[in-house]
């Protein structure tokens, strides 16, 4: 059958095919938006997207094997997908996907008799906050249980779609005392992703001293004065990376906002984007300023798609009002904006496979030196930051490096939005000053541990990180405090873990993670992850007693020897659960089941 496409569709091509300075970075929204209408990526379309954009067919091809999102094959009308990564895992996310593929039937990813529902098993949705979650095309239910997921599941069936969450779960529109509030300040504002909202609780004044009282110099300065570093989960100081854009180059330059929030565990991104889309557009274009780019790039992960919407909703705003475009606030600076979206893969949130996928290829991490500064996206000087690291600068420009630095700890500048879920009382997104330390978070902001249990363990920063044990609670969360006490800050995902988690299942979890999401690229990741993989499963299931060192070896072997930091990113938590479990592996072997099997819900109680 020829291929279909609306009118709409073909106009929205249209102006893809416009929007970028090189035609193939269309390509993967260009997949997304056609399957969003025809249910799937058939031949057809991949013929077709090959000659709107000058591609051959393999090109196409080979892209959209890559990323998750995109299918080769109809899925059901509602295609149901469960999150049972780590911070789900924690909270019942088990009995819900058992339940989803009863109802169901059948394979994953695989429609229903009646074309009505199809399941599929998914990684983070960045929704951990309000664990466990499931999305049901582009819509987010979370907080759920197995009753609820039924009931929802009747609704769908019966031609009606409840309501889906309004906004990301563990917001905090009421500020907990211990709260410092910067960049998460305009939370809870009515209508506060408007234009209006924004300019009245000081949106654009940032941008205006940057215009017309600063040099580039100057703000440059001012943000290496403030001590903030990357918030993404490497923590370089992002003055430094600005100033390392050379000046003296005839090619453009470019600013991206990397937006691509799929480290397990965070989730906090997508609230300043949801909430507060000016203040990361005033933050890009300062960058833009300081730099002297004038193209920006926001790269949103494929899941967030409501998001993505809200800030395409902003972006316009700020055109229509002039804060984007020509001769912005008559200062004779351009700057323009674009909003892109990614189709599922946690690999393109490292900065150089990102810039691939922005160009409309597989997200493969490009060999560094050199760096995104110098050879950057299309081989031009680029910025890259995390959503965070640019939402902070408005506020620094407009109180000062010193100001902001002052909140946090020496090096470590400010405050963080940390995302604590797990087996907390109030799992949630709170801003906390750099430094603060990790009991107080857990007992008193966090509400404490849930049901009166123990905390065994901490994931500090996404799920990449070395787990800290109950024994290092007083270790204060900034980069460098975490860091001395073996881990590391990373993006702010902080996983709490009660005395009755099994943490061979939470290790053997990770891996699957980072297993499905190596891009297969370097050996030592591709064959690292995937026997960790195995291992673990193997010996989750009843193992051997050399499976506990050969895990731990098979890990530390991986360290240090990937392309990119992903087989790092898997190895360190493994190692760490190896090392500080390891009675729990030999429990395992002594009592021959896993202690989470005797609770109903898996690894949650
Ligand atoms: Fe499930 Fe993040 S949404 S782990």
């Amino acid at each position: 059958m020829a291929l279909q496409l609306s009118p709409e569709l073909r106009q929205r091509f249209q102006q893809l095919k416009q929007r970028y300075p090189s035609l193939r970075s269309a390509l993967i929204p260009m997949l997304l938006y056609a399957q969003d209408e025809i249910g799937y990526v058939s031949d057809d379309l991949i013929s077709y997207l090959a000659e709107e954009l000058n591609l051959r067919r393999v090109q196409v091809e080979e892209t959209v094997l890559y990323y998750s999102m995109l299918r080769r094959k109809p899925a059901g009308r509602f295609h149901l997908q469960v999150c049972t990564n780590v911070a789900c895992l924690l909270r019942g996310a088990k009995p819900i996907l058992e339940h989803v593929r009863q109802r169901c039937g059948g394979p994953p990813k695989t429609p229903t008799p009646d074309g009505i529902f199809s399941f599929e098993e998914v990684e983070c949705l960045g929704a951990c906050t309000g664990a466990p979650a499931m999305q049901v095309n582009y819509d987010y239910y979370e907080n759920l249980t197995v009753p609820q997921v039924e009931q929802l599941m009747t609704q769908l069936r019966a031609g009606k779609k409840p309501a889906p969450v309004p906004h990301i779960s563990g917001v905090q529109f009421q500020p907990h005392p211990a709260e410092v509030r910067v960049i998460s300040r305009r939370f809870g504002l009515p209508d506060s992703t408007s234009l209006d909202t924004y300019l009245k609780h000081d949106g654009y004044q940032a941008l205006d001293k940057a215009l017309k009282q600063m040099t580039p110099e100057q703000i440059i300065e001012e943000v290496k004065r403030s001590n903030l570093r990357g918030r993404g989960g490497a923590g370089f100081p992002a003055g430094m990376k600005w100033s390392f854009v050379p000046k003296d180059t005839s090619k453009p330059k470019y600013i991206i906002a990397n937006a691509d929030e799929s480290e397990p565990g965070t989730c906090k991104d997508r609230p300043l984007m949801e909430l507060d889309p000016h203040q990361l557009i005033e933050g890009m274009l300062i960058a833009g300023r300081a730099v002297n780019a004038h193209q920006g790039f926001i790269y949103v992960r494929g899941e967030y798609r409501y998001v993505l919407e809200i800030l395409e909703r902003a972006v316009t705003e700020a055109y229509e009002r002039a804060y984007l475009g020509k001769n912005i606030l008559g200062s004779g600076f351009d700057f323009d904006l674009v909003v892109h979206t990614g189709a599922g893969a946690y690999e393109c949130g490292e900065e150089s496979a990102l810039m691939e996928s922005l160009e409309g290829k597989r997200g493969y991490p490009r060999i560094r030196p050199p760096f995104p500064a110098v050879v950057g996206l299309y081989g031009c000087p680029t910025v890259i930051n995390n959503v965070e690291t640019l939402s902070s600068v408005p506020s620094i420009i407009l109180k000062g490096g010193e100001w902001y630095a002052n909140l946090g700890t020496p090096k470590n500048g400010g405050t963080r939005l940390f995302c604590i879920s797990g087996h907390v009382n109030r799992p949630g997104l709170y801003e906390l000053p750099m430094g603060f330390p990790l009991r107080r978070m857990i007992e008193e902001v966090a509400g404490g541990m849930r049901n009166g249990k123990k905390c065994k363990a901490v994931i500090p920063g996404g799920s990449s990180v070395p787990v800290l044990t109950a024994d290092q609670l007083d270790t204060p969360m900034d980069f460098d405090s975490v860091a001395k006490a073996g881990s590391m800050l990373g993006s702010g995902g902080v996983m709490v873990m009660d005395e009755d988690t099994c943490m061979v299942e939470v290790a053997q979890r990770i891996m699957h993670f980072y297993a499905h999401e190596s891009c297969g690229w370097c050996i030592p990741c591709r064959e690292g992850t995937t026997w960790l993989r195995k291992m673990l499963d193997r010996f989750h299931a009843g193992g051997r007693v050399e499976d506990i060192r050969q895990i731990g070896e098979l890990a530390r072997n991986m360290l240090g020897k990937t392309f990119c930091p992903l087989g790092d990113a898997a190895a360190m938590p493994t190692i760490s659960i190896v090392d500080k479990f390891r009675d729990e592996f030999e429990e395992h072997l002594r009592s021959g089941e896993c202690p989470s099997a005797r609770s109903p819900a898996g690894v949650a109680h």
